[in-house]
C-alpha cells in the first residue's frame, strides 16, 4: 500500500514549503517536489497544511477515578483523538498502592488492546519504597520511560517529599522522566475542610480551595527536590502565571524544567466553574480552572518557550450520570473534563490565527516537542524520510461549531458548547492508514500499537 501526497504546505518545527510526499507501507520514503513515484492513493493536498500526526501525552482513557471511570476508553479517546488530527496519546497506568507497577503496566496494556492508534504509557507511582525501585528500571526496560508523582490527592495519590525524591534519583540514573502534578495537597485538604464546615458546598469552591499560591509553592518544591537530585523534571498541567513563573525562574538559572499546559487552562476560566444549577460540574477538573486573567501569561509562557507542550489531561464523565451522581458537594464531583478531540484546531484559532503563537510553533507544541521528550523522536513528531507515516491534512478554511451533538467523544457535554473555530484535520493517516477521511472513520479498534519509548530527551 503506497499513498502520495501531492503538493501539500508541508509545516514542520523548522520546515514550511510545498512538496509531495511519498509514504509506504507505514513509512515515509519520500519528500520533494513532483516526485516521480506511482502510488496506490493519489491525495492532492493543495491548498492544504500537512503536518505530522499531533501527539498527546495526557490523557486518562478507561481510568478510575473517585468511585467511577472515565467514560471513554481506548477505542473511543483514540478515535476522537484522530477525528481532531491526534495520532498517538501518551496514557497513565497507575499503580495501586501496596501493588506493583508491573501489575499495573499489565493491567493498562490489556486496555490500550484496544487503541485505534499508537500509544505509550507513563506510570503514576503512589508507592515507592527503595525496596521497590528495581520496578522502575524494569518500567524503563519495557517502554515506559516517564513516571507522574502527585504532590495533591492525599490519602489517595500523594506522595511525600522523600518519596519524590528517591523516584527522582533513580529516573535520573535511567534517563527517565519524572513529571510532576505541583499543587500542595496537605494545605488544600485543610482548606477544604474548612470551606465544607461552612457550608460553601458549590462547584466554584473547588478552585477557592486550590488556589494558585499552592500550585506555585508546590511547583517550587518539585524544582528544589529536582535540582538536589540533578534530575530532569516536566510540571504537568501548568495552569497561573505564578506557577509558569516558577519554571520560568528554574529554566533561566539552568535547570532541565519543562512543562505543560492544556487548551481549557488557555480558553476556559472560574467563571464557566461557577455557572449555576451545579453545571460548573462540567468544568470541574484539578488544578482547577483559574481567573482569566491567566491566559495571556500562559500563552506568553508557550511563545517564550517557558512551557513546551500542549496535552488536554482528557478525563471525561457524563454530566447526568457520573458528575451529578452525588450533588452534596463539590468534593463528590468526580474530578476531570474531556477535551481529546479539539487539542489541535483550539490551538490552531485561538493560537495560530488569533495571533498568538506562529504556525510552526503550533507544529512544535502539539507533536514534535512532545516526541522529543517523551522518547518517539524521530519516528513521531515530525516528517521525514523514515518517519512513521503519521500526517495530517489540515483544512485551514473550514469552520465547525464544537458541539456535543457532533463530536466523537463518549460524552454528553463539551466544553467548548458553541464555539466556532476555523481550520481542522481533514484526512488523517496514523502508519500508513487513512482513518479518517472528510469526516469518515475508516480506523479499527487495536489498530494501535504500543509504543515502547526510548529513554526521554531532555530539553533544556
Ligand atoms: O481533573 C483531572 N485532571 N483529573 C485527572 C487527574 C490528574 O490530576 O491529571
Ligand atoms: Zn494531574
Ligand atoms: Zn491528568
Amino acid at each position: 500500500m503506497s499513498i502520495l501526497i501531492t503538493n501539500g504546505r508541508l509545516i514542520t518545527a523548522d520546515l514550511d514549503e510545498v512538496t509531495d510526499i511519498f509514504i509506504e507501507r507505514e513509512t515515509i520514503t519520500a519528500i520533494g517536489p513532483s516526485l516521480p513515484v506511482t502510488a496506490d492513493t493519489i491525495l492532492d493536498a493543495a491548498d492544504r497544511l500537512v503536518i505530522s500526526g499531533g501527539i498527546d501525552v495526557h490523557t486518562h482513557l478507561d481510568a478510575p477515578v473517585g468511585g467511577t471511570v472515565s467514560s471513554d476508553d481506548f477505542e473511543t479517546g483514540t478515535r476522537a483523538a484522530a477525528f481532531g488530527g491526534t495520532t498517538c496519546i501518551i496514557d497513565f497506568a497507575a499503580q495501586e498502592r501496596g501493588h506493583s507497577l508491573p501489575e499495573a503496566l499489565d493491567t493498562w496494556l490489556e486496555k490500550g488492546s484496544r487503541a485505534t492508534i499508537d500509544f505509550g504509557l507513563h506510570m503514576i507511582v503512589t508507592d515507592m519504597p527503595e525496596i521497590r525501585l528495581g520496578e522502575i528500571t524494569q518500567m524503563v526496560e519495557r517502554g515506559v520511560t516517564s513516571f507522574k508523582l502527585f504532590m495533591a490527592y492525599p490519602g489517595v495519590l500523594m506522595t511525600d517529599d522523600a518519596t519524590i525524591l528517591r523516584v527522582m534519583e533513580q529516573c535520573r540514573d535511567l534517563g527517565a522522566l519524572v513529571c510532576i502534578h505541583a499543587e500542595n495537597g496537605s494545605a488544600i485538604d485543610h482548606l477544604v475542610r474548612r470551606a465544607l464546615a461552612r457550608g460553601q458546598t458549590a462547584p466554584l469552591y473547588h478552585a477557592l480551595t486550590r488556589p494558585p499560591a499552592l500550585e506555585a509553592e508546590a511547583t517550587h518544591r518539585a524544582i528544589t527536590l529536582a535540582g538536589l537530585a540533578h534530575a530532569p523534571l516536566y510540571i504537568v498541567h501548568v495552569t497561573c502565571a505564578e506557577a509558569a513563573t516558577e519554571v520560568l525562574r528554574a529554566r533561566e538559572s539552568g535547570l532541565p524544567v519543562t512543562g505543560e499546559t492544556c487548551p481549557h487552562y488557555l480558553l476556559l476560566s472560574t467563571h464557566d466553574l461557577d455557572r449555576p444549577d451545579f453545571e460548573g460540574a462540567k468544568y470541574l477538573l484539578t488544578p482547577p480552572l483559574r481567573d482569566a486573567s491567566n491566559h495571556e501569561p500562559l500563552w506568553e509562557a508557550l511563545r517564550r518557550d517557558t512551557l513546551q507542550i500542549v496535552s488536554t489531561d482528557h478525563c471525561p464523565f457524563f454530566f447526568v450520570r457520573q458528575k451529578l451522581s452525588d450533588t452534596r458537594d463539590f468534593t463528590r464531583i468526580p474530578n476531570g473534563g474531556p477535551g481529546i478531540e479539539h487539542r489541535m484546531e483550539l490551538l490552531y484559532h485561538f493560537g495560530v490565527l488569533e495571533g498568538r503563537i506562529p504556525l510552526r510553533r503550533w507544529v512544535e507544541v502539539v507533536s514534535t516537542t512532545p516526541a522529543r521528550l517523551f522518547g518517539l523522536y524521530p519516528k513521531k513528531g515530525t516528517i521525514q524520510v523514515g518517519s512513521d507515516a503519521d500526517l495530517v491534512l489540515w483544512n485551514p478554511g473550514t469552520r465547525r461549531t464544537i458541539s456535543a451533538s457532533t463530536h466523537h467523544m463518549n460524552v454528553d457535554y463539551s466544553m467548548y458548547e458553541g464555539i466556532t473555530v476555523t481550520g481542522g484535520a481533514e484526512t488523517v493517516i496514523a502508519r500508513g492508514d487513512i482513518i479518517v477521511r472528510n469526516g469518515i472513520w475508516y480506523g479499527k479498534a487495536g489498530r494501535g500499537r504500543f509504543l515502547k519509548r526510548s529513554s526521554s530527551g531532555v530539553m533544556e
